[in-house]
């Protein structure tokens, strides 16, 4: 627990919060054409920040190969953030891991708008099992059985999973919020920007559009050292243990979850969405 903060019943990695970024992060004053991007950990945060910047600036990938992810679509709860305010200009985009619940005041206000994204629990549960490995402002997660059950439990940072989506579902935000799954972006990342750009009311030339594309395809973003983490020092993140561009793929939950776990995965997370309206991408959560 030594490792975490606690903010409004969520825990927080202590490195990378403080009490006075929670403060700066409630008074935040949106603007109406802001774009915050919504993800909980680990569920493809950093592609859309590869992606993004580009659609608010006409195609030109300078941003992105020039400006670190965490600086060109920052953190709103993250503690780097009120220096970095100042460095944007509009539209300006975020994201945030936090629930919809916790959201600073004045977004229940703006228009600004969000793209919400999901990805397979599963998956999910796997990309951080190795992050808490390779993040030393982390405890050390066990082996992966053990990992699995402390993320079904929420004992894990921003909580329970199911908690999260089920905060972003149908939060009366009517056409604010685009809901897009990193699935979806795995098999026509093409169309999911073409999607994006339609949310956002802009336009690329066909070519802008492919520039994007080819940007953010997974290889080419492990070589950008503004997007794979590369620049934060070794004893934040120890790439000897894990690369946070790991594999990129979905459904690697597979070569991780014994089939006594998947059935726990699976009961746990179809009784806590049920009577939600989710349909999810991935064939393995079935839920009513
Ligand atoms: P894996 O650990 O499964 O490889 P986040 O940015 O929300 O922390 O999510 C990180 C996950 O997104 C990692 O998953 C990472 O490899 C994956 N990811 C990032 N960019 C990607 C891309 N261009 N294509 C596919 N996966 C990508």
């Amino acid at each position: 627990m030594d490792s975490y903060l606690v903010y409004r019943g969520l825990l927080l990695p202590k490195t990378v919060h403080t009490e006075d970024s929670l403060n700066y992060y409630e008074s935040i004053q949106f603007q109406d054409d802001d774009v915050i991007l919504i993800t909980y950990p680990k569920s493809g945060t950093t592609w859309m920040q590869e992606i993004l910047p580009s659609l608010l600036n006409g195609g030109d990938p300078t941003p992105v190969l020039t400006i670190p992810s965490w600086i060109r679509v920052p953190w709103l709860e993250q503690v780097c953030i009120p220096e970095v305010m100042h460095t944007l200009s509009a539209p300006r985009a975020f994201v945030s891991h936090m629930p919809f619940n916790l959201m600073p005041p004045s977004f229940f206000t703006s228009k600004a708008k969000v793209i919400y994204i999901t990805r397979n629990p599963k998956d999910v549960a796997v990309s951080h099992f190795y992050f808490n490995q390779m993040a030393s402002f982390l405890p050390d997660p066990g082996n992966f059985e053990e990992y699995a059950n402390n993320f079904l439990a929420g004992k894990v940072i921003y909580g329970k999973w199911t908690d999260h989506v089920k905060s972003w579902r149908n939060p009366g935000l009517g056409d604010r919020i685009l809901y897009i799954t990193y699935e979806e972006m795995i098999q026509d990342v093409y169309g999911v920007i073409k999607c994006v750009l339609g949310f956002l009311d802009r336009q690329l030339s066909e070519d802008a559009l492919k520039g994007v594309v080819e940007q953010c395809q997974f290889k080419n973003m492990k070589q950008n050292k503004m997007s794979n983490y590369s620049l934060v020092p070794p004893d934040y993140l120890d790439t000897s243990k894990s690369s946070f561009l790991r594999k990129g793929i979905a459904g690697d939950w597979k070569n991780h979850f014994s089939p006594e776990l998947d059935a726990k995965f699976n009961e746990v997370i179809n009784e806590e969405l049920k009577g939600t309206d989710y349909r999810f991408l991935w064939e393995q959560v079935q839920h009513n």
